[in-house]
């Protein structure tokens, strides 16, 4: 069972649950209505108009021994598992994303706080729910739920949606059935795609083959096969 909080606004759900982590308890979910610093990855900021659902969701038990590289992927299922539910197809950007007709829905960004060991790890997350428009410069990258159903939702009927499924797939998770990765695999956006990254401080195209089991993206670069994980790749644009 998940602990609920709601702020009306807040710097950022994140930034919130870093700060009062050892205070709270295992599984407690922070919503805000508003934030004023809501942070992207890779210092980027999530832009709030007021019509993103935002929440975090703080691990602190049973972590020790998980394959952690696996939880943006889980967070991932569980979300495209709520949309199908809502008869919404989207497919998971490897490692953090959730895209609809090749704009982005979802964005995830996991934290950690290290104090000797792993003491929690926090899990933000930013949906698109009922944007009728974004600005200019990101109107191409975006989009919301709302545009492509043209329903209005429910913020918190939405985070109940998303929590009953990821409940469900982290505790078979905890067990360790990975048997979520089929559905990672099946909606996986980069397969057959070729991507530009920075690999180590070099420049690399590749072609996307698939994500394997362990979580790591197999690409293939000059006839070899490599196998990245988040840590160590920029993905950058120019997917063809
Ligand atoms: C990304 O796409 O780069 C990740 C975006 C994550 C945004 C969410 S909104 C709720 C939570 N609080 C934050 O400050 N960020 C995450």
């Amino acid at each position: 069972m998940f602990k609920y909080k709601l702020f009306e606004e807040i710097d950022s759900t994140n930034t919130y649950l870093k700060n009062n982590y050892s205070t709270l308890e295992d599984k407690t979910v922070i919503q805000a209505l508003h934030q004023t610093s809501g942070k992207g990855r890779r210092g980027r900021t999530w832009l709030d108009q007021g019509s993103s659902l935002m929440f975090s969701i703080l691990l602190k038990e049973k972590l020790e021994g998980q394959n952690l590289e696996l939880l943006p992927l889980l967070v991932g299922k569980s979300m495209v598992s709520t949309l199908i539910k809502e008869g919404v197809d989207a497919k998971i950007k490897w490692p953090n994303d959730i895209l609809i007709n090749d704009k982005k829905l979802v964005g995830i960004l996991l934290e950690s706080v290290f104090q000797d060991k792993l003491e929690a790890l926090i899990i933000g997350v930013g949906i698109n729910l009922n944007d009728e428009s974004f600005p200019l410069d990101i109107s191409d990258k975006a989009i919301s739920l709302s545009q492509v159903t043209k329903r209005k939702y429910d913020k918190k009927e939405f985070l109940d949606k998303f929590l009953n499924e990821f409940e469900k797939d982290y505790e078979s998770y905890l067990k360790g059935d990975y048997s979520f990765m089929e559905v990672v695999s099946s909606h996986s956006y980069l397969d057959g795609k070729k991507i530009y990254l920075n690999y180590y401080g070099e420049d690399k195209h590749v072609v996307c083959k698939g994500i394997k089991d362990d979580g790591k993206l197999i690409v293939v670069d000059d006839g070899k096969e490599l196998y990245l994980n988040s840590g160590e790749v920029t993905l950058e644009k120019n997917y063809s």
